[in-house]
């Protein structure tokens, strides 16, 4: 295909054409190929509420399920999502590892456990990939925290690299990913982007590896180092070091011709293998009951005192459904590829009401302020301008500043946040001059008291409640800092005494000078006191039969090029679930987190339910738990430490050379934590399955276990059927997720792959007569085998 291409053409084919394009040729049939952003879904690119997409659960989500078949289907949603947004390439998944609970990103990992992440991410990938749309595997490696992530150096060993890191990509290798996205990191002194060893060596010669590999976006750092070292793709374009930037290092011979050829080659062999035919989406219906299956498979239930779970609707004739998270529900992390969740999504306390609301009163109070950070703008549209929208801000752009301002257009936003970026809003705003947005609405009311306004921009801005201005930020910000303020997202505040009924008219003006993004964003919080909210739920958990109490994080509590500094909830909200269980013991705790967090509040909780970040399914999932319908599906694919200082490893700041060494080596997560509060592999579901006997049913590539398990309970149900092995370290072998009728008993096989039997030195070794178990847990020996 490339053999009647010029090698300029070949050249400018290393490197992107846009932000979300590949260089194509279509005249010499290659296509050029579209990207999109995932893991959860395919992320618009505009950052807009109205580009509504399906949202999956999260990759830690995903990893408690341990159920390759229910990946493998939310694979194929989301390559549904991907075709019908024109989209032949998502950047997912992402298989980098929970090594520390604290890392930005970890709600998008699987798993602790290399695995668990490598062989779901490969059933996934495979899922997308049947839709005729590329997976590409990220981030090639060591990408597992956010801290000084453009600079940082992963010092790592070789075994631990090999058994742990690499392991996950090698199972997608094997499985035909279509692509790898490099780490933005370095490893042991070396870019990512431009590794020799990892990309050349290990990646295309050993693993013999056909697809691309890419740059994380604006991720490269020279010509000759990339493509030398084997990347062969430059992302985003136009050309920085890559494509026609690289010509003179070819033309000195520093770049082989022959390299070129084989960059230029993959990413044809792609343009043949993913532009062309594509498998219809997924129908409507369908994509939503699967989010919602997928949602439940993942919860985890780590107590259930008295079967609490689940709620007797006889005997719990009023249900309170108590915390932020009841309404303000995290569906997902704060990444660039977030996702507009369709505003038809029932919310936790909806899809309860919705569950028992005919034979139960269900109750709520929030307990705790659901929008600590920035509360909603909840007006109607200041003017009608024939949209049909009845809620949400009358923005007006002009262009030019000042009185001499001309208004270009107008649009109704429902959001307390807005973004834009050149290049991608050019239709509405023009970044490229200085400009003014103007936002307004009419606000009402419901109580009387002290209304407190809050406005933040990326320039100068202010806020007129009735024509009296109450926010002035007056500093004109640079074009270099823009970034910055925006992802700080600080807000000024003014309060103002408002009575009830009292309807106001709220202005934003906006002015900006030119930069690549500009972001405007500004809320109302209503009258309360963190001590009356309190009461209010206290007062109402008294008075209930049983108490759901949604607690969590918000949806910027996990964003990227940050790490958290604890993994404790909000001290509000632990005084909540503190202040609830001591006024009713029959409390369920409904904890909305995306990462191993701090329990340490739940020696009076009756009930713990770990939902993670569910997707959009969120709401009627967790009706359908709290109600019997569905069981809580998941096992724990994060061991939850008793204290922070019991993480193998913690803390994610490298040293003042950029080094950040991981020096626990393989023994991550619960493979070195000898006393978790809560074990990898934990999770109690509704129904009782007995693991009646086990046995080594073939000792060849891969050895399989049977397993015999019964359900001894009297409904359906699903068990995990974990098998580990002892030495060299404890460490997960094989899995199995089986579903059960009441009273069924089977035998299911569960394959050992090759590597897990295997370490590393000088080479990959067997391991000498393993010793194996059958467990429930990490911790919890069903069966031993030797
Ligand atoms: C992230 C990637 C993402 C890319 C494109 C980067 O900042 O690290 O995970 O795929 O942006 O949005």
């Amino acid at each position: 295909m490339i053999e009647n291409l010029t090698s300029d053409q070949r050249l400018a084919m290393t490197s992107g054409a846009a932000m979300w394009a590949t260089v194509g040729y279509p005249n010499h049939g290659i296509a050029s190929l579209t990207m999109g952003d995932g893991p959860m879904g395919i992320a618009g690119g505009r950052v807009d509420e109205r580009d509504v997409a399906l949202l999956t659960p999260c990759g830690t989500a995903l990893g408690a399920s341990w159920d390759l078949d229910l990946c493998t289907r939310i694979g194929m949603l989301v390559g549904g999502e991907a075709v019908r947004c024109g989209v032949d390439m998502v950047l997912a998944p992402n298989v980098n590892l929970a090594r520390s609970p604290l890392a930005g990103r970890a709600f998008e990992y699987f798993s602790e456990d290399p695995l668990l992440a490598g062989v779901l991410g490969a059933a996934w990938a495979t899922g997308l990939q049947t839709t005729g749309t590329a997976a590409v595997v990220k981030h090639i490696v060591c990408n597992d925290s956010e801290t000084d992530r453009d600079t940082m150096n992963a010092v790592v060993d070789e075994r631990t690299l090999r058994e742990v890191y690499l392991l996950p990509f090698e199972l997608c290798a094997q499985a035909g990913v279509g692509g790898m996205l490099t780490a933005y990191n370095k490893l042991n002194g070396e870019w990512c982007s431009e590794h020799h060893y990892v990309l050349t060596r290990i990646v295309k010669q050993e693993w013999g590896f056909d697809g691309i590999v890419m740059s994380d976006w604006f991720g490269t750092h020279s010509s000759s180092g990339a493509l030398n070292g084997g990347l062969d793709l430059e992302m985003p374009g136009p050309a920085r070091f890559l494509g026609a930037k690289a010509a003179d290092a070819v033309a000195r011979g520093i770049i082989d011709l022959g390299r070129v050829d084989d960059a230029a080659g993959r990413l044809a062999h792609a343009a043949q293998r993913f532009s062309r035919e594509k498998s219809r989406p997924i129908v409507e219906d369908d994509a939503k009951a699967l989010l919602v299956e997928a949602a439940a498979a993942g919860f985890v239930l780590l107590k259930n005192e008295g079967n609490l779970l689940p709620l007797e609707v006889g005997a719990d004739k009023r249900i309170a459904v108590i915390g932020p998270n009841a309404t303000a529900p995290c569906y997902q992390g704060g990444t660039f590829a977030k996702i507009a969740v369709a505003p038809d999504a029932l919310r936790p306390l909806e899809a309860i009401e919705a569950i028992f609301g005919s034979e139960v009163r269900i109750d709520h109070e929030a307990g705790v302020d659901p929008q600590p950070r920035l509360p909603t703008m909840d007006v109607r549209p200041s003017r009608d301008i024939g949209d049909g929208c009845v809620a949400g801000m009358t923005i007006d752009y002009y262009d030019g500043q000042g009185e001499g301002a001309v208004l270009r257009t107008s649009e109704t936003r429902d959001t307390n946040s807005l973004v834009w970026f050149m290049g991608v809003h050019d239709d509405v705003v023009t970044l490229s001059q200085p400009g003014r947005i103007t936002a307004s609405g009419v606000f009402e009311a419901r109580t009387g008291g002290d209304h407190i306004f809050y406005l933040g921009a990326t320039g100068r801005t202010r806020l007129r409640i009735d024509g009296r201005e109450i926010i002035v930020r007056d500093e004109a910000i640079p074009p270099a800092d823009v970034m910055g303020t925006l992802k700080g997202g600080d807000a000024d505040s003014a309060s103002l005494e408002l009575h009830a009924g009292q309807k106001v008219l709220v202005e934003v003006d906006f002015e900006f000078t030119p930069a690549r993004v500009q972001g405007l964003w500004y809320g109302i919080r209503r009258p309360d006191t963190p001590e009356a909210m309190l009461e209010r739920a206290v007062a109402l958990a008294r008075e209930a039969d049983a108490v759901v109490l949604i607690v969590g994080e918000t949806s910027d509590a996990s964003v990227e090029s940050k790490d958290r500094d604890d993994t404790r909830l909000p001290p509000e909200q632990v005084r909540l679930i503190e202040a609830v269980t001591q006024a009713n013991r029959r409390t369920v705790v409904v904890a909305n987190v995306g990462h191993a967090f701090d329990t340490s509040w739940d020696s009076h909780v009756a009930a713990l339910l770990v939902t993670w970040y569910p997707g959009e399914g969120f709401g009627e999932a967790l009706a359908q738990v709290l109600s019997g319908q569905r069981e809580p599906g998941g096992r724990l694919p994060v061991s939850i430490a008793y204290d922070e200082s019991d993480y193998p490893a913690f803390a994610l700041t490298p040293g003042p050379s950029g080094d950040l060494s991981y020096s626990e080596g393989t023994l991550i997560g619960y493979r070195g934590m000898s006393r978790p509060r809560y074990a990898f592999g934990a999770g109690l579901g509704y129904a009782h399955v007995e693991f009646v006997s086990a046995a080594l049913s073939s000792q060849i590539d891969p050895v399989r276990v049977d397993v015999v398990v019964h359900n001894r309970s009297a409904r359906a149900g699903s068990e995990v059927i974990q098998v580990y092995r002892r030495e060299p370290e404890l460490a997960l072998a094989g899995f199995a997720k089986v579903h059960l009728a009441s009273g069924e008993r089977r035998t299911v096989g569960v394959n050992i792959p090759r590597r897990s039997l295997q370490t590393w030195q000088d080479g990959w070794n067997d391991i000498n007569e393993p010793c194996l178990f059958v467990g429930r847990s990490a911790v919890d020996v069903a069966i031993s085998l030797q």
